[in-house]
């Protein structure tokens, strides 16, 4: 009986060393059926001051005893043996609940919305004399962002391949401007041709350094969309527009990185497309392009946390533009159509506004899309072969290139 004792007093103080004293009589309870139980319950009872219960209907071996174990073996007995801590749901009362975890969960709740504002009011205070590069600034959504950065009080650097078109956009922002809420400032721009990696957009960055000293936001907006079936399709055209979509964003992004590293400052944006997270059919080129850009901005994200620099892809679906105007096809010529689907699509207006909040807000990663391609942006991850199904039966319908 004393080894029993013994035994059962060794077990019910590492017990209530770790846990506490509902845990040690829980463990004491499983030894009701031992032999020596009839000596040791008064002994266990008086030690702890209270009654052992002894309407167990099981007997468990103290030498595999686990945890999980006694919680098992919580469900047969009362509340008062158990700590609150292994109490199932039900047994904890309405009273418990209003008292402790509501009050914790309204604090905790407050504390993040409290944090989040102080962000964006600090954010929101960014814009105002940041030095911002835009390319693709003569037209469509560059145009619109270029207004509403302008407007919010940055130090505008606009690029684009046509110093005429730049310089009409510069007018515009002098003449719509109301420096009346806060300063503004004349928008400086750089001409060069993104596509042209190999020279050009080096001595482009320099030149846009030199307009300020140093960049804090990069928006690669300039792009050109395609149409075409791949098997018509010059592999030239493939390049070209691989060049403008991934290529030059990505060779102008890393020639003005090493200035933002060495300021542990900086925010690059880069407007992708619906098309970088799916690929719909005869827009091979395009959609392959965006997908490029959406890998490599995700992998320039976690390189660059740890700098202070921010990298937000942002994933538009049809926008009122000119890029089908734009757009070239497999032999290389202009599309010049103007498709349903870009007529029916977002003013850029919009668009250039959630681009300007993803910078105040630091989101890292926005699909502005409809209901059907932000379903298909889901279908194509978690039922790919439906998606497959979808894609071959809409090349089957067209047969031939269309819209955006
Ligand atoms: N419109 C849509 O439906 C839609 C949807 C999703 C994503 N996007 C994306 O939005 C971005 C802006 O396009 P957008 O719709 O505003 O089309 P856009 O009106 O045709 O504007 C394209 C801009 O890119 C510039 N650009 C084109 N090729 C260039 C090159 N080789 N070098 C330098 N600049 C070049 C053009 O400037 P210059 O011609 O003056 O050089 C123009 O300012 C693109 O990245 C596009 O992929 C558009």
């Amino acid at each position: 009986m004393d080894a029993c004792l013994h035994k059962i007093n060794g077990i019910s103080h590492t017990f209530h060393d770790i846990f506490d004293f509902d845990i040690a009589i829980t463990v004491l309870s499983q030894y009701v059926g031992h032999p020596y139980w009839r000596h040791s319950k008064p002994v266990c009872e008086s030690m702890y001051g209270c009654t052992i219960r002894e309407d167990l209907d099981y007997l468990c071996n103290l030498n595999g005893l686990q945890v999980n174990e006694i919680r098992r073996s919580k469900r047969a007995m009362d509340d008062r043996s158990f700590p609150s801590l292994f109490l199932p749901w039900h047994h904890i009362s309405m009273e418990r609940v209003m008292g402790g975890v509501v009050p914790l969960v309204l604090g905790g709740l407050g504390l993040v919305l409290l944090y989040r504002l102080i962000q964006r009011v600090k954010q929101g205070a960014v814009i105002q004399d940041a030095v911002v590069v835009i390319t693709g600034a003569s037209s469509g959504l560059g145009r619109e962002c270029a207004q509403v950065f302008h407007d919010a009080g940055a130090r505008l650097v606009l690029c684009g391949r046509d110093e005429a078109r730049l310089q009409d956009v510069v007018q515009e922002l002098k003449t719509t401007t109301d420096n009346s809420q806060r300063q503004t400032y004349t928008p400086r721009t750089v001409t060069f041709d993104l596509s042209n990696t190999s020279e050009t957009v080096a001595m482009a960055a320099e030149e846009i350094l030199r307009c300020y000293g140093h960049v804090d936001i990069l928006i690669n907006n300039a792009g050109i969309s395609y149409r075409g079936n791949i098997l018509d399709t010059h592999i030239s055209v493939q390049r070209n527009v691989m060049d403008t979509n991934y290529f030059g964003p990505i060779a102008l992004t890393q020639a003005l990185l090493p200035s933002m590293v060495r300021r542990h400052s900086g925010h690059i944006v880069v407007i992708s497309s619906v098309q970088g997270k799916i690929s719909i059919p005869y827009r091979s080129a395009y959609a392959a392009s965006k997908h490029a850009t959406q890998a490599y901005f995700d992998c320039l994200r976690a390189e660059l946390e740890h700098y202070n620099i921010q990298v937000t892809v942002v994933s538009p679906g049809y926008i009122k533009t000119n890029l089908s105007l734009n757009a070239v096809t497999g032999d290389g010529s202009k599309y010049g159509v103007e498709d349903k689907t870009t007529t029916a699509g977002r003013d850029p207006k919009d668009v250039a506004q959630v681009v300007l909040m993803a910078v105040r807000h630091r989101s890292k990663d926005i699909v502005l899309a409809g209901l059907l391609p932000t379903l298909a942006v889901y279908i194509r991850t978690l039922w790919p072969t439906l998606f497959f199904k979808l894609m071959a039966t809409r090349a089957r319908k067209e047969q031939k290139p269309k819209d955006e």
